[in-house]
């Protein structure tokens, strides 16, 4: 285990101990849709809010950062990978309908996986969201949003556990105490979703199904779907549209390594199989100079660059 952060071997006992899964030096491309990533130290693999909140009390007794990951799809991991914990929601997937409309459900769940669910048990609310690549945890966190879709207004309660509170145990939040901002809320490296309730419609299956389709196939039609992306790289500047620019920049196809810029939709970076993260990084920079050179308009990325 040389080469690991100190303190690994430590916590890696005392994982052992309290029975949560866990894998040393373990690469983070698999946890990403861009496919990309080197290791982290540790990544755990809790299975319940108990055992979220006792991997982030370990890590600290161990003084070792604790990153989170979902589905992995907004993210860029450096190719040398992060030191310290990972600790991956996956595996709090558990999604359970308790009546009045209401959904219940694991941070680690798949929000596709999730709309298409609901939509068959006739909940309204969540379709037009069916093409947002993430977990649950994760559209909460970057309040990720489609067209007129946002999931702020759905949501019911929130459990949640903190990494800055000596005090494991998790805490409810009600709706209207989260704040939910454009691409950000109130949840993020210092209280992670666990588990959530959303509020949706009781209506038709069928309806909800055929709305839903329909937003699927607009989606097919203005972005890339089915390839290795991390959705829009940069955040739409206020009142214009970051593909728009990139693609008045000419730059839709333009490449570094194997990244390249999506001829579909030019605020998405596509994976073409032999790409490393350092060629992403070094695209979205020379994206951002010739945007910023043609409109003097400074574009911010939307995706979250982790480096060791
Ligand atoms: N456009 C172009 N060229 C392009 C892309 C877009 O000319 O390559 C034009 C479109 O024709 C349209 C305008 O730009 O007139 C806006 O495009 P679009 O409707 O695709 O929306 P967007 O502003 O580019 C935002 C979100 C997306 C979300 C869509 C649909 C951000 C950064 N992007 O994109 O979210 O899916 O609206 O609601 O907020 C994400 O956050 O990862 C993401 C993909």
């Amino acid at each position: 285990m040389s080469g690991l952060a100190n303190g690994t071997s430590s916590l890696a006992s005392e994982l052992r101990e309290a029975r949560i899964n866990f894998r040393l030096d373990e690469p983070l491309s698999r946890y990403t849709t861009m496919g990309l990533g080197g290791p982290a130290d540790l990544l755990a693999r809790p299975t319940t809010v108990a055992d979220m909140g006792k991997v982030l009390g370990l890590a600290r007794e161990a003084d070792l950062p604790v990153r989170v990951i979902g589905a992995g799809s907004n993210l860029l991991i450096d190719d040398a990978g992060v030191r310290g914990v990972v600790m991956a929601t996956a595996a709090l997937e558990e999604i359970d309908f308790p009546g009045d409309g209401i959904v219940e459900a694991g941070a680690g769940v798949n929000f596709p996986a999730l709309v298409r669910q609901t939509a068959a048990r006739g909940l309204r609310g969540l379709e037009p969201g069916v093409g947002i690549p993430g977990s649950l945890g994760g559209i909460l966190t970057m309040n990720a949003g489609a067209y007129q879709f946002s999931i702020g207004p759905l949501v019911r309660e929130v459990e949640a556990v903190s990494s800055e509170r000596a005090d494991t145990r998790s805490v409810l939040l009600h709706g209207r105490e989260i704040d939910f901002r454009y691409r950000a809320s109130s949840f993020g490296a210092n209280l992670i979703v666990a588990r959530a309730r959303l509020s949706l419609t009781p209506d038709d299956p069928v309806a909800i199904k055929r709305d839903m389709n329909e937003h699927m196939r607009f989606r097919k039609e203005t972005q890339p779907v089915g390839v290795k992306s991390a959705g829009c790289i940069f955040k739409n500047p206020a009142g214009d549209s970051a593909g728009r620019l990139i693609d008045g920049a000419r730059l839709k196809g333009f490449s570094v390594g194997g990244a390249r810029v999506s001829e579909v939709h030019a605020n998405f970076i596509v994976h073409e199989g032999r790409a490393r993260t350092k060629d992403v990084l070094a695209l979205i920079e020379a994206v951002r100079e010739k945007v910023l050179k043609e409109t003097s308009i400074l574009l911010e990325t939307e995706v979250m660059a982790w480096s060791p």
